[in-house]
């Protein structure tokens, strides 16, 4: 069978910053390291005034674009994920492709365009489609762009608002993929949940303390399917996990979670059991809170071993290096944690092609989704082209008053008039509601 995945990734980081320890923190009153340890953030990214997340779409998907030498008829379909839409008709995919369609020669008449809603679980969604697109045989040889896009806002004063962030990421989809190639294997875990949701409104309705044992939930009956397929999992199967990372505490807890899921009953369970000096209580719970009541000491126990802190530190920790420094990407944060695994092991010289990583995609509503993925050949190559850390280096650094007008401005209940803190540079720009968005 052909392998099927991602061919390309590249991203775009709202232009400004939000130091958490230096500026957000003395605000707040809190100590920073609440925010660096306890949540693990360090910085968040922030759209500059003319950005917004068409433009940050646009410009992630001209990168690809040009990289790979592509052109509009290259493409067959156009997948937006995001829960920042502004438009309840038409796909912010259009306004991409129409960005697009004003620096390429052709258009996109014949790509299919849709937006796809299920919180961060989106953008895994979008690729599914376009996966499911080209083993159908409908591609006719071309490829699906999918890009993520969201700019996470909180309510002033919500227990969200430390972990906020904007950015996109456009992915190429296609057969024989350079990055990874997706598994036919997947395993859900979903629910109506209220914890987070944000009907007709901006900002989010969040149940933070809920959300994170919702996320925890799903991603436990997800991983549960996944092995009804896939058969058992092994921590030493995988040399990355990454997952949904809202903020990185949440994946410390999701990590423990699936290691714990992953030993039971191994070599690595007995091993554990001298160590720890007990098995954990573990029979079939109804409810999540009582399986929760039921293994917290053994947890709390299992967090402090050697053994499973060599293994988060190698296959988790290299998961979070980029998330720590740009905040909640929505849509986008599985898939940086994908590359920030990725960008890791180049930078480690590490050889990955061959190798597997277990992807745990989350979106909140709620849905879980587990996938493996096996890493290419050409993953090196791909993946070193990024300007990440450029990107990251370039934005303007806010201070806490800056910060309040930023916030402002992407609010779409205020009209607050600000000027730029950076300088379009050859690049797609927003010009006002209803307009074209330029290229400056
Ligand atoms: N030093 C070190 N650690 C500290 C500390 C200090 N001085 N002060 C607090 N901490 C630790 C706490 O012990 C806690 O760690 P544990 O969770 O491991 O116990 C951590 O820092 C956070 O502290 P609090 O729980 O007190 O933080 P909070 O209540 O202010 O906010 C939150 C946490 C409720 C999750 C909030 O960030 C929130 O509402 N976030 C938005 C919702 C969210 O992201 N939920 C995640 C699941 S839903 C999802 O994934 C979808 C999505 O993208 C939104």
């Amino acid at each position: 069978m052909t392998a099927v995945g991602i061919d390309a990734i590249e991203i775009r980081t709202g232009k400004l910053k939000l130091d958490l320890a230096e500026t957000f923190a003395p605000q707040k009153g809190e100590d920073p390291e609440k925010y660096t340890k306890g949540i693990g953030l360090e910085q968040s990214s922030f759209p500059d005034v003319y950005e917004d997340i068409v433009t940050m779409g646009a410009n992630a998907a001209k990168s690809l674009m040009d990289r790979k030498g592509l052109v509009p008829d290259d493409i067959g379909r156009i997948d937006v994920a995001t829960e920042s839409a502004f438009d309840n008709s038409k796909p912010v995919s259009t306004y991409i492709a129409g960005c697009l369609e004003q620096v390429y020669e052709g258009d996109f008449h014949h790509a299919n365009k849709g937006e796809r809603k299920f919180a961060c679980l989106a953008g895994t969604q979008s690729i599914d489609d376009a996966y499911n697109w080209i083993r159908a045989g409908r591609n006719r040889g071309r490829a699906a762009l999918v890009v993520a896009t969201d700019t996470a806002l909180y309510a002033r004063g919500d227990p969200g608002e430390a972990t906020q962030g904007a950015g996109a990421v456009a992915m190429l989809i296609t057969e024989e993929p350079s990055v990874v190639e997706l598994s036919t294997e997947q395993g859900y875990g979903s629910a109506d949940e209220t914890d987070f949701l944000k009907p007709n409104q901006q900002f989010p309705s969040v149940d933070g303390k809920r959300s994170v044992q919702v996320y925890l939930a799903r991603m436990r009956e997800a991983l549960e399917d996944y092995e009804s397929v896939a058969g058992d999992t092994h921590p030493d199967d995988f040399d990355y996990i990454p997952f949904h990372t809202p903020f990185p505490g949440m994946v410390r807890k999701a990590a423990l979670l699936g290691y714990r899921h992953m030993t039971r009953g191994t070599d690595v369970e007995d091993a554990l059991e001298s160590e720890i000096g007990r098995q954990p209580r573990e029979e079939a719970y109804d409810s999540w809170d009582d399986y929760e009541e039921a293994i917290r000491g053994y947890m709390d126990e299992l967090k402090e071993t050697e053994q499973y802190r060599e293994w988060y530190e190698r296959v988790i920790d290299p998961t979070i290096n980029i998330s720590s420094q740009i905040g909640n990407w929505y849509t986008g944060s599985v898939h940086i944690a994908r590359l920030s695994a990725l960008k890791t092991a180049a930078e480690e010289g590490k050889e990955m092609a061959g190798k597997r990583m277990l992807v745990g995609s989350y979106g909140s509503g709620a849905q879980a989704e587990i996938h493996a993925e096996t890493v290419r050949d050409g993953w090196r190559e791909e993946v070193t082209a990024l300007d990440v850390d450029d990107q990251l280096a370039r934005r303007y650094d806010l201070s806490y008053d800056e910060y309040e007008l930023v916030h402002d401005v992407h609010n779409h209940d205020k009209e607050v008039d600000v000027e730029e803190f950076t300088h379009p540079d050859g690049e797609f720009v927003f010009t006002g509601w209803g307009r074209m968005n330029e290229r400056k």
